[in-house]
């Protein structure tokens, strides 16, 4: 297996692995305890450090950052330090009219629930989930700023920001010396629409970058192309985003991926990472595993040569 590699995280002074392991889905209530301890002891055996949550992953919500709470308090207390942890508030968490979206009332006390369930004094990263179109940005900022100053979280970042609000809020955190560490969206070579605003602002911002659901929840790993199996996300009635229509109006596209993938000599889930590790834009590439085996596959792209250039324009053909 080739070796962990770190990107800085644009002008701080954070670095992060290539492969980061998010814990949206495969840690909450319905998760084995094993497995999910196994996998976090095996990503740092390989060098991916820095882990991604918020409060509303499981399920239910909540649920995730519990168990990974009960996994730092039981067995990896010791690597506090060598750990990179991000947590996330602006998702629908508890009634009433502050359970979600981005006020500076959520947000601090999404931020201090998220911190009781992982018992945790501070996370490295702040994010606000996702733009407020009814808060004031200055609020959310406010907000966000706060959180660094008083020591509940090291740095800040924003998730899902269009390119306008994510220029105009990346100002402000500068303003208050509280600049943000990273932006957070959507990227894989089934959705690539980052590509024409986002990732050129992010560039514009100097800001690190973290691209989720790099794999398509799975589909670009091949295993759909035969029909969706039980045992997978497209079967798993709770997760609302992926589903057996959403992969078959994909797989034409897949499949045409994966020959690229046989004929460059490496598995689809390998060319899919190494693709977006290609833009030097992105900091790291965040991924989600069910098992260690499946984390390992992912690990496998970290530190590769870049990918030839006629495979790149491969990829560019499939449409
Ligand atoms: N900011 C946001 O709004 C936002 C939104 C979405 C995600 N995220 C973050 O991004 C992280 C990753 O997103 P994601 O889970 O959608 O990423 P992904 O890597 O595209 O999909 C992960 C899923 O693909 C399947 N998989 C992974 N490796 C595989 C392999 N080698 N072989 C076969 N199947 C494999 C597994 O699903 P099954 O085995 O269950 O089929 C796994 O749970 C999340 O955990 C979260 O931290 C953030």
């Amino acid at each position: 297996m080739s070796e962990m590699q770190y990107r800085r995280c644009g002008k701080s002074g954070v670095l992060l692995p290539e492969i980061s392991l998010g814990l949206w889905h495969n840690f909450g209530e319905g998760a084995e305890y094993s497995v999910c301890r196994g996998m976090i002891a095996r990503a740092l055996e390989l060098g991916i450090c820095h882990f991604d949550l918020a409060d509303n992953y499981g399920p239910p919500p909540g649920s995730a950052e519990r168990c990974f709470g009960q996994l730092l308090k039981n067995d990896f207390a010791s690597h506090r330090d060598e750990m990179f942890i991000s947590t996330k508030a602006g998702h629908l968490m508890w009634p009433g009219p502050y359970g979600d979206w981005g006020s500076r009332k959520h947000l601090l006390a999404g931020l201090d629930q998220s911190l009781r369930r992982m018992q945790l004094d501070y996370v490295d990263v702040f994010y606000s989930h996702r733009p407020d179109p009814q808060t004031p940005l200055e609020e959310t900022i406010g907000a966000l700023v706060h959180a660094v100053r008083s020591g509940k979280a090291l740095y800040v970042g924003l998730s899902k920001y269009p390119p306008a609000l994510f220029n105009r809020a990346c100002e402000m955190l500068r303003e208050e010396k509280v600049p943000c560490l990273l932006h957070q969206f959507r990227y894989n070579m089934l959705d690539r629409s980052c590509e024409k605003a986002v990732l050129p602002e992010v560039d514009e911002q100097q800001t690190g970058a973290i691209v989720f659901s790099p794999l398509a929840q799975g589909m670009l790993t091949g295993k759909y192309l035969n029909g969706v199996q039980s045992g997978t996300r497209a079967a798993d009635a709770s997760s609302v985003f992926l589903d057996a229509d959403k992969v078959a109006a994909d797989n034409a596209r897949v499949a045409a991926l994966q020959q690229i993938a046989e004929q460059a000599g490496m598995p689809l889930t390998e060319l899919a990472l190494r693709w977006l590790l290609r833009r030097e834009e992105i900091t790291s590439v965040l991924i989600g595993a069910r098992t260690v085996a499946q984390l390992e596959q992912c690990a496998a792209a970290a530190g590769q040569a870049p990918l030839p250039e006629d495979v790149l324009a491969a990829i560019d053909a499939v449409e």
